[in-house]
């Protein structure tokens, strides 16, 4: 009997209150304080839940600013944590590390004000801090107010992506320019490190130079494993051409198997092998014992979601004020060039529209995700149905209240794959990469 191909699961997290849902920290079942949430043992918690659930990896999202795109001031975004304050994830992937021993630690670091440099050694160093546990999601950042706390202008796309695709380049070469049996530490001749195989790189190009070689050994992956999260069609190409793993938004399973099978076409087009990417899907899990308390528990969170919050991190994720707009106006008939970019989540999964209003509300419950809501075998269920119409490879689970939803998943619905035979029950290797390349 052939084996069943398993799904690869990843917790979303962010150093912050609020994830997906800005009702997050405010809702009763979160375990969040004003202290706990900038402290480490929380992190270190969920880190150690996520192993024992076997997960491929704890993922952390990122932004460097606070959005003044909605309304033009600073106010909805401070007042209802639009993904604010947001903490730097990265220092806090030594700390999860220092506590397990296989799950793979990600977080997102924009390449649009760094040098390529310096992130390379960044996260050689976390990789071997890690112990080849390390990944990095290489993002370019959209929203203006990014790039005024730089000193500098939003960029266009297709010259962030040109970017980051150099950027790529330079911290690969940084990477390859030790050799693996480098480092001899031959005592008695004093040989610390065999000169002959170590290089200079020397690289020249259309937005960076550097001369190298890393000042950083060859780390357990040679480098950290790398993610990517872009829709646009050159974000798709550079995901097609380095990821080895892309979190993508799609509300509707359709939807998800177009972008599937659009990125493993691209995958095959540049002669990589499709199963060296993993295009995990994001979802939220709603957990209750019954269907009947499994709704109520969707209708008490997505009530605690406030419309003006939900049109503010909407306004921010589009760099985009959405006050300008009549809030009845049906949004996938606007024309404005900056909300093209989203259009397929415009609608409800029946096909019919949404106001402006509606799907700032909706942005604000999940950014798009959409939400599994019942039983363990009922989202075990949907889980299934969603990767048989999408031909996905896996999950990025986002939770609706902290760390209580991810403590669910892992006690209630892993379990429930596992007995499906459709998850790992154990880790068969050490480093990110063996997680996300083991498929049976
Ligand atoms: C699912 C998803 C997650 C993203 N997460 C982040 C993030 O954590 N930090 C960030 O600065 N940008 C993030 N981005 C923004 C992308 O890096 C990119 O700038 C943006 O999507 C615009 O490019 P695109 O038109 O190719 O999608 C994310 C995008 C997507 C689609």
């Amino acid at each position: 009997m052939p084996k069943t191909k398993k799904m690869h699961i990843a917790q979303f997290l962010v150093h912050g209150p609020t994830y997906h849902s800005l009702a997050m920290w405010r809702h009763p079942k979160s375990d969040m304080t004003k202290e706990n949430w900038t402290q480490p043992e929380l992190y270190q918690h969920i880190a150690k839940t996520c192993e024992r659930g076997k997960f491929d990896m704890v993922f952390f999202a990122d932004l460097n600013y606070i959005s003044d795109t909605f309304r033009g001031t600073l106010e909805p975004a401070l007042r209802y944590a639009v993904q604010a304050p947001e903490h730097d994830p990265v220092p806090l992937l030594s700390y999860m590390g220092a506590v397990t021993s296989h799950i793979g630690l990600g977080a997102t670091l924009s390449v649009s004000h760094h040098h390529p440099f310096y992130l390379a050694r960044l996260w050689a160093t976390i990789d071997h801090l890690t112990r080849g546990r390390a990944a990095w999601n290489v993002v370019t950042s959209v929203n203006h107010n990014q790039a005024s706390n730089y000193g500098a202008e939003r960029e266009p796309t297709d010259t962030r992506y040109e970017k980051a695709d150099e950027f790529i380049q330079v911290c690969r070469e940084l990477w390859n320019s030790w050799d693996e049996d480098a480092v001899v530490m031959d005592r008695e001749n004093a040989v610390f490190v065999d000169a002959d195989k170590v290089r200079r790189i020397e690289f020249e190009g259309q937005f960076y130079k550097s001369r190298g070689p890393l000042n950083v050994t060859r780390s357990p992956q040679n480098g950290p494993a790398l993610l990517q999260a872009g829709t646009s069609p050159k974000g798709r190409a550079l995901a097609a051409k380095y990821a080895d793993a892309i979190f993508a938004i799609q509300p509707r399973a359709e939807d998800a198997g177009a972008y599937f099978s659009d990125i493993k076409q691209r995958m095959r087009d540049g002669g990589r092998d499709p199963d060296t990417c993993k295009i995990l899907f994001g979802m939220q899990p709603i957990i209750g014992e019954s269907e009947a308390e499994a709704q109520e528990k969707q209708e008490i969170h997505n009530s605690l979601v406030p419309a003006d919050g939900g049109m503010a991190i909407l306004s921010a994720h589009l760099d985009f004020d959405l006050s300008k707009l009549p809030p009845d106006a049906e949004m996938a008939s606007r024309e404005e060039p900056e909300l093209q970019r989203m259009k397929t989540r415009y609608r409800k999964a029946s096909g019919e529209p949404m106001t402006v209003r509606e799907v700032g509300v909706r942005h604000g419950q999940s950014v798009g995700l959409p939400q599994f809501v019942g039983t363990p075998t009922n989202i075990a269920d949907q889980m299934e149905a969603y990767m048989a119409t999408a031909g996905g490879d896996g999950f990025m689970l986002s939770p609706i209240y902290c760390p209580g939803a991810i403590e669910e998943f892992v006690n209630l619905i892993v379990p429930e794959l596992q007995r499906r035979g459709l998850f790992r029950t154990e880790y068969t290797g050490t480093t990110q990469r063996d997680h996300l390349l083991q498929d049976d």
